[in-house]
Formats: C-alpha cells, structure tokens, sequence
C-alpha cells in the first residue's frame, strides 16, 4: 500500500488525538512509522495499525477503518481540488472512481494498487456500486462515500448488501443521496 494512505492516517490521528497518540499507536503496531508519499508498504503494517487503533479505542477495527475514511476525504479534497470541483452531486464524483480519480492516482503513485468499483446508474434515485479489492477495505470506502455525501452537502442513505468480509465476491454498495434541506434560520 501507498504512503500517502500512511500518511493521512498519521495526520488525522495527529488532529484528532494529538501527537503522542500516533507515536503510541506506532509503538502498539511494532510499526516503525517512516512512510513517503511514494513508498510502497505491506498491507499488512496498515492492519497492524487499525488493529492497534481498534483495541486502545475499543472499537472494531471496520468502524476505525470507515473513521479513517470519513476523516481523511476532506483532506484528499483539500489537496486534489479538480477531482471534485466539476460535480454537484457525491454521485456523479463516485462514477469518476475508476476512470478519473484512481487513474489519475495510478500515474501520480506509479505501483498504486487500487480497487474496482463496478456500477448501476440505472435508477436515477439508487446507485448500485460494486467493491472489489483483495485489501476488502469496505469499510474504508464507506467512510470515504459518507465524507463525499457531506462534502457535497448531500443526505446519504448506505446499505451494504454484499460483503467480502461475508464470504461474498465483492461487496455491494445501496447508496441513496438527497440535498440536504437548507438549515432554517
Ligand atoms: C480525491 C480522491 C481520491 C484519491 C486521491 C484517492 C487515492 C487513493 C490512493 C493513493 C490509494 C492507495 C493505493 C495503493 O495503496 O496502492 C487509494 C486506495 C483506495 N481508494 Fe482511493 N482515492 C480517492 C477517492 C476515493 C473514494 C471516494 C473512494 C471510495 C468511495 C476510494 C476508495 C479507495 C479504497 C477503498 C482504497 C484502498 C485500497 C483497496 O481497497 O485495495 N478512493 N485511493
């Protein structure tokens, strides 16, 4: 895996728990923390460290993944602006998944591994999308999907209905977004 997946686990831990928490975090893993946006890591280091995170939190290890997921979006979009700025809707952006955004990924990060995204736009209401990936980190696309929904100011409704974890092929996205009713004043 990527350093840059690395590195914005070590910053939003950072923000959100403060510095020791990441060298504790380190230390829990037995992870020696010296990641580069371009390296290439074992996956493995990656569980390591949401396993850590799990246990000190006392939390599952997929609802720290989904967390990381939610925390870092925002952080993505800070830096890679173009990737969103021509959508109005986390539908539309979530399509550009394997053709725009993880291509573009792949020549910035030569050697990235990224998932496959299959999907139904058929129903104008309902977005059926598929997850492919061996790393089978759903939950980390859930959370990436629930900061989109919120970046775009979107309700979002998301209902896992095939799962990796489950012994299915891949895992199935029900994802149903509404604009936000505008907050009364
Ligand atoms: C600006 C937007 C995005 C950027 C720059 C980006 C970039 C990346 C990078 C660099 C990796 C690591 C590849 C590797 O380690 O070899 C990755 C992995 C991943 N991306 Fe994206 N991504 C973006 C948006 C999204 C969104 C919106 C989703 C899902 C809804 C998503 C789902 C994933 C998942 C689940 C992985 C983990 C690898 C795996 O599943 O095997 N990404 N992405």
């Amino acid at each position: 895996m990527k350093g840059i997946i690395f590195n914005l686990l070590e910053e939003v831990v950072r923000k959100e728990y403060g510095d020791e928490a990441w060298e504790d975090l380190l230390e829990a893993a037995q992870v020696d923390g010296a990641y580069t946006s371009l390296g290439n890591y074992p996956d493995e280091s990656m569980m390591k460290l949401v396993a850590a995170a799990a246990k000190a939190l006392n939390t599952p290890a997929l609802e720290v993944t989904r967390w990381f997921g939610r925390k870092s979006l925002p952080l993505l979009a800070e830096r890679y602006p173009h990737f969103f700025s021509g959508h109005k809707s986390a539908r539309t952006f979530l399509l550009t998944l394997n053709d725009v955004i993880h291509t573009e990924v792949r020549k910035i990060y030569p050697g990235a591994d990224v998932p496959v995204f299959e999907y139904d736009s058929s129903s104008p209401d309902v977005l059926l999308m598929g997850y492919r990936s061996r790393r089978k980190l759903c939950a980390l696309a859930h959370g990436f999907t629930e900061a989109a929904a919120a970046h775009f100011g979107e309700d979002l409704l998301f209902e896992q209905t095939e799962c990796m974890h489950r012994g299915d092929d891949r895992c199935l996205f029900r994802i149903v977004l509404k604009q936000a009713a505008p907050a009364i004043s």
